[in-house]
């Protein structure tokens, strides 16, 4: 019988074969399909980015027409959606009415046809169309407003900007929005996308593997940091209390948010880039002294936790951008969750194309032929 060594977190086992995206976190380099992510960033959108994940190439200009034309066509969610969105309480977190209402989705849509590639295609469409329809829905109803109806001409990333703050967005606004969307898509085998995956094995529909990925996505130490990092960065409240805050976080042991990484032993070159966003914005809308605090934060923590490869991640710089934009800090996961599902559903379509059910084994540590102790005598 083979042996094998048990590694909490499963560090450094492959999960999957997969050609979707590729990180080196010696040198910092992400790249999608090849591409490396300052290039998508600069130059692509969003939605094309998802194509290229989910199919693999770049589109031709008419495969990427087509494609932004049936995504702006299905944004529109069912009534009985928002009717039940409309039930959800208003303190509930954004992320798990996003769960719940993703994995309504597969009630409505209960069709499983998973050889067909029309069938991925029609889910593939309406999962990127309708979750950030569905993110900004209930963002207006807690507040006790009706949800915005999407705007057929206004691209992916404005029409959820102006869905959320009902009036159209600032052009710069919305690139750097999509910038963001860009580099939050796909990140290889991080936890949300081994949830989806795992899922995915079992055939189950497309809903239910991207709702049991937004249900682990949430978590602090995954997507949900980017929402931790602003409430630690308004807790400091200065720069002269950053040194103490780190001290007083390593003498506790406990994790600074936005820093660290499993992959990354360098600065992840997502939270570069977002940083530079940042700066942009700030340019634009006037500075915000919470990016005095972190950038203090990132020296202070390179000093104490480089030998460590500790730097900051995706999720450091990201809050920022959308603290600048007025976004709410509880949507910044949901966010993170609006641009993950393409990465998701790309991971859905090659799992399906050579797939086993995931079933790892364990290493049993507990007791054997114990006797049942009847209940008086326990
Ligand atoms: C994301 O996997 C992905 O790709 C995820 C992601 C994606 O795009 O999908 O990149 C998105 O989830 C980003 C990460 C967001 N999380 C946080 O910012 C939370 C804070 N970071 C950490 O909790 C931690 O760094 C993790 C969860 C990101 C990684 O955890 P690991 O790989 O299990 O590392 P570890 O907790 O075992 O730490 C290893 C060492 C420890 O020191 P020693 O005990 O060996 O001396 O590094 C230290 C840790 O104490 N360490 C930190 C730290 N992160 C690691 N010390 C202080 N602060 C931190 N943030």
């Amino acid at each position: 019988m083979m042996v094998c060594e048990y590694k909490p977190g499963l560090e450094g086992i492959p999960a999957a074969q997969s050609s979707i995206s590729y990180v080196d976190g010696q040198k910092g380099i992400l790249e999608y399909r090849g591409i490396r992510i300052e290039e998508l960033a600069e130059k692509s959108t969003f939605l094309e980015t998802a194509y290229l994940l989910i199919w693999g190439e770049l589109p031709s200009k008419e495969e990427l027409e087509a494609f932004e034309h049936e995504v702006r066509y299905h944004r529109r969610i069912k009534y009985r959606i928002r009717d039940m969105m409309k039930c959800f309480p208003e303190s509930g977190h954004p992320m798990d009415a996003l769960q719940a209402s993703a994995a309504a989705l597969g009630l409505f849509y209960s069709l499983r046809d998973l050889h067909n590639p029309a069938y991925i295609r029609d889910s593939v469409v309406r999962l990127i169309a309708t979750i950030p329809t569905m993110v900004a829905a209930f963002q207006l109803m807690r507040k006790g407003n009706d949800p915005v109806r999407p705007r057929d001409d206004l691209d992916y990333s404005a029409n959820f900007l102006y869905m959320l703050n009902e009036q159209e967005p600032d052009p710069l606004a919305a690139r750097i929005f999509d910038i963001c969307l860009i580099l939050h898509v796909e990140h290889t085998m991080n936890a949300s996308t081994f949830s989806a995956r795992v899922t995915a094995s079992t055939l189950t529909d497309p809903y239910a593997v991207v709702a049991s990925a937004v249900g682990t996505l949430g978590g602090p130490l995954h997507g949900g940091a980017n929402e931790e990092v602003i409430q630690m960065l308004e807790n400091i409240g200065s720069v002269e209390n950053v040194r103490p805050y780190i001290q007083d976080c390593l003498e506790r042991k406990a994790k600074i948010m936005g820093f660290g990484h499993r992959v990354y032993k360098v600065k992840d070159p997502r939270a570069t880039i977002l940083q530079k966003l940042a700066e942009q914005l700030f340019e634009k809308f006037g500075h915000d002294k919470f990016y005095d605090i972190a950038q203090e934060m990132e020296r202070v923590v390179e000093e104490k936790l480089a030998s460590k490869g500790i730097y900051p991640n995706v999720d450091f710089y990201s809050g920022l951008v959308y603290r600048k934009m007025g976004i709410p800090t509880d949507l910044f996961t949901p966010i993170f969750a609006i641009a993950r599902v393409a990465g998701w559903l790309a991971h859905w379509k090659e799992q399906l194309a050579e797939n086993r059910i995931f079933r790892p084994t364990q290493i049993y540590n507990g007791r054997h032929e114990i006797p049942y102790t009847p209940i008086e005598q326990r």
